[in-house]
């Protein structure tokens, strides 16, 4: 995969490399190649010599409003576990240098999912995290139920992937799923200011800081994701999984079946 992408774009900013989601008509929604983009691009700047630390975004209006519906709406729960598109999020874990999420609008499902895998978030004050999956007739699939408990703790994590409870910038920055809340205006700027001063330490106590910190975080986080993963793809076997994305895609109500 070179540049010039389809769904990305990437611009360097001094030590820091900048990479911004481009699918505005949709809030940014991750189908397979823009994660697959994504990821390519990541990998391209951990490998980068002058690049230091990483920055995620969006736009104004979102982050990302989750993984792509309208290409998972018809997987079956062998098709989706076969073609495991999933997995492609895991390469996020294996990048060295710092990568900070620079969030505002909507940061929904997939979209959170991918804040979270980021080693800090910055905000703009209009910023909405949540996972609204259960609307669908599934769940969080790419760390959601694992990374949200650890971070803002089982209450609340409960009632984000039970019942959609979302929440704003400042009440992420309350319960410590994000660094920084900021005018709108300069979300942005704020997060590369973040990345800048990062990039300019000494690299290798980057590297193993980061290590570290994620150790902490990260035990036994394999097996939950896993489970989280089996469990997942089985809502594809479901009913209720093929209503919730085909009214989603109806703009209707979905009247559940519970099977
Ligand atoms: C595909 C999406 C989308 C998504 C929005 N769009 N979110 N398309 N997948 N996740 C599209 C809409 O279909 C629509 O396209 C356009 O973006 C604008 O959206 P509207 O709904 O018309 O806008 P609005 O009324 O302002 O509502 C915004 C919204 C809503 C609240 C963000 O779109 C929404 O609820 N989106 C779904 C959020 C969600 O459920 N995310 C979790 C996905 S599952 P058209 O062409 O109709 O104009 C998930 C699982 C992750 O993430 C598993 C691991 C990868």
């Amino acid at each position: 995969m070179t540049p010039p992408y389809e769904t990305i774009l990437i611009e360097d900013i001094g030590r820091v490399g900048l990479i911004r989601f481009n699918r505005p008509k949709a809030f940014n929604a991750l189908n397979s190649t823009m994660i697959a983009e994504i990821m390519d691009a990541l990998e391209a700047y951990d490998r980068h010599p002058d690049i230091g630390a990483i920055v995620l975004t969006g736009n104004e209006r979102a982050f990302a409003a989750g993984a792509d519906i309208k290409e998972m709406a018809s997987e079956s729960a062998v098709s989706i576990l076969q073609r495991d598109h999933i997995s492609t999020f895991d390469r996020i874990m294996h990048i060295r240098k710092p990568v900070i999420a620079a969030v505002s609008g909507w940061c929904l499902g997939g979209g959170n999912e991918l804040a979270m895998s980021c080693d800090m978030i910055v905000a703009s004050e209009s910023a909405l995290f949540g996972q609204p999956e259960i609307n669908l007739g599934v769940i969080p699939g790419a760390g959601g139920t694992q990374r949200l408990t650890r971070a803002i703790g089982k209450a609340l994590a409960m009632e984000m992937v039970l019942n959609d409870r979302r929440l704003t910038a400042e009440e992420a920055l309350r319960f410590g799923l994000i660094n920084h809340v900021v005018p709108v205006e300069r979300y942005l700027e704020e997060a590369l200011a973040l990345a800048q001063s990062i990039a300019e330490r000494a690299p290798l106590a980057l590297r193993f800081g980061k290590e570290a910190v994620n150790h902490a975080f990260e035990s036994f986080l394999s097996d939950g994701l896993a489970d989280e993963r089996r469990a997942f793809y089985f809502c594809f076997a479901s009913e209720d999984q093929k209503e919730g994305m085909q009214a989603f895609m109806e703009k209707r109500n979905p009247a559940w079946k519970g099977r």
